[in-house]
């Protein structure tokens, strides 16, 4: 549709809810309480990349945390400091692979599938990133989709289709299962429509963008190979330990 465009945050979480927003930083807080105690330090500074446009970032402030968030989008990054003006100087724009930001920090967040766009070599690239900006026994938290799970729904459901919508926005998601070099991918081809009454009008499709679907040894591996120990793997955002059927896995890494 000429003149329509999709916003960015619509583009990566379509069913974008503060509820939701709230309830992961209440359990990211928990989590980082969890490890803290288990290390004996108490983590205060906390490193949001990607960040996206910092939606969890009022809530963990008001844990008390100090957030710094870094994402490649600038629109995003705009909006963060627009949102969080009195912390405007704590949001960068940048990859998460090389960006350099020159100090350390106690936690570093990878949440909500933050993990998995490159290669294997460029998503330890990422890990090894986080660990150049985290203090000795700093937390490493990541929170990507079970690639088991994902992998065996894929099998039995080859022609998925997924109808996401927000506001007046459409998203329609065909997930492929594929395999380069025998590593798993999901190619996620998304399509945004634009709701006018009863119709959908096409505003654009992303074809072929690729995610590596992680098994919970997988995400440990590559952690480990990054410079961390895996001292927790939960399933989704809860505490029971990682089980294969999960539909997310919550790792909690500590840098060596
Ligand atoms: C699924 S969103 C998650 C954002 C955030 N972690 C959250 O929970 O709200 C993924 C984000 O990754 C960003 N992104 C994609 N590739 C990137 C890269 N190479 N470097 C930095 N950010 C990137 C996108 O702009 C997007 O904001």
């Amino acid at each position: 549709m000429a003149g329509s465009r999709v916003p960015p945050e619509i583009e990566w979480h379509i069913n974008f809810d503060d509820d939701v927003s709230e309830l992961d930083a209440a359990y990211i807080d928990a989590l980082i309480r969890l490890a803290g105690r288990r290390l004996k330090i108490k983590p205060v500074s906390i490193l949001d990349a990607p960040c996206g446009n910092g939606r969890l970032h009022a809530y963990l402030r008001a844990y008390g945390y100090d957030v710094y968030g870094v994402d490649s989008n600038r629109e995003l990054i705009g909006q963060a400091k627009a949102k969080h003006r009195a912390s405007q100087d704590r949001y960068y724009v940048g990859d998460i692979r090389d960006f350099d930001l020159g100090r350390r920090f106690d936690v570093y967040l990878s949440w909500f599938t933050s993990l998995g766009y490159f290669d294997d070599n460029g998503n330890i690239m990422v890990m090894k990133n986080a660990a150049k900006h985290l203090n000795k026994n700093g937390i490493m938290i990541v929170d990507v989709a079970n690639g088991e799970a994902n992998i065996a729904y894929q099998a039995s459901n080859p022609n998925a289709v997924f109808y996401n919508e927000s506001g007046r926005y459409v998203m329609v998601e065909r997930p492929t299962l594929r395999f380069v070099n025998g590593v798993p991918y999901q190619q996620r081809d998304e399509t945004f429509y634009e709701k006018r009454r009863r119709n959908l009008f096409f505003i654009k499709k992303h074809g072929l963008k690729m995610l590596r679907l992680y098994s919970e040894t997988d995400l440990r591996n590559q952690l480990a190979k990054a410079g961390f120990d895996t001292i927790y793997s939960l399933s989704g955002r809860s505490f029971a330990k990682f089980r294969r059927d999960a539909r997310r896995i919550v790792a909690v890494g500590v840098k060596k």
